[in-house]
């Protein structure tokens, strides 16, 4: 989409991202103070879209581990599904990939097929299966989605 562009978030987006997330999420969606911690958090990359930086309709964090980038939020606005802003906001993660950290890592539970199709579109390969309560205390299967950069 022309018109929305990738911004670095700041704590202004951090109302809009809280709503975004009770829409995706509900009560389990990320609180504005949590967005806060990640903003204000050298470990994190923030970056959200929108139309400008005040209207915001989608984001993603990613934390930067030892030798990868593990995506922790990505949600894009349900009105603006199936516009490849997601795809834009991975592309921009993609670019931050180097020798030190040559990969982006995603956790998806196993009944999020549409997260498992946008993560291949995405060149993603899904190489695990995490069984409940290894990572988590979730119930469910986590699959490991993995992107490797070429150096
Ligand atoms: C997953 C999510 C981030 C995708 O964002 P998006 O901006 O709608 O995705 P894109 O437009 O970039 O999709 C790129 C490709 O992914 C696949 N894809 C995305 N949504 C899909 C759907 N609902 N059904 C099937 N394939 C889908 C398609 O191959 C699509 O390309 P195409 O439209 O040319 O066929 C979005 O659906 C979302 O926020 N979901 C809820 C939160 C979530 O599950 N987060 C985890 C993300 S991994």
């Amino acid at each position: 989409m022309s018109d929305i562009r990738i911004y670095v978030g700041t704590p202004g987006n951090k109302y809009e991202i809280a709503h975004l997330e009770y829409l995706t999420y509900g009560k389990n969606g990320l609180s504005p103070n949590a967005f806060d911690n990640y903003i204000f958090n050298d470990s994190y990359l923030v970056y959200v879209a929108g139309i400008n930086v005040n209207n915001i309709v989608g984001y993603i964090v990613v934390k930067k581990l030892k030798s990868a980038y593990l995506i922790k939020h990505l949600t894009v606005d349900a009105e603006y599904h199936n516009k490849k802003i997601g795809t834009m906001l991975i592309r921009k993660i993609k670019k931050c990939l180097n020798s030190e950290r040559p990969r982006i890592i995603m956790l998806v539970r196993d009944t999020n097929t549409v997260a498992h199709l946008f993560l291949k579109y995405n060149d993603f390969v899904a190489e695990s299966v995490i069984k409940p309560n290894k990572y988590d205390k979730g119930e469910r299967d986590l699959y490991r989605f993995t992107y490797e950069g070429k150096f």
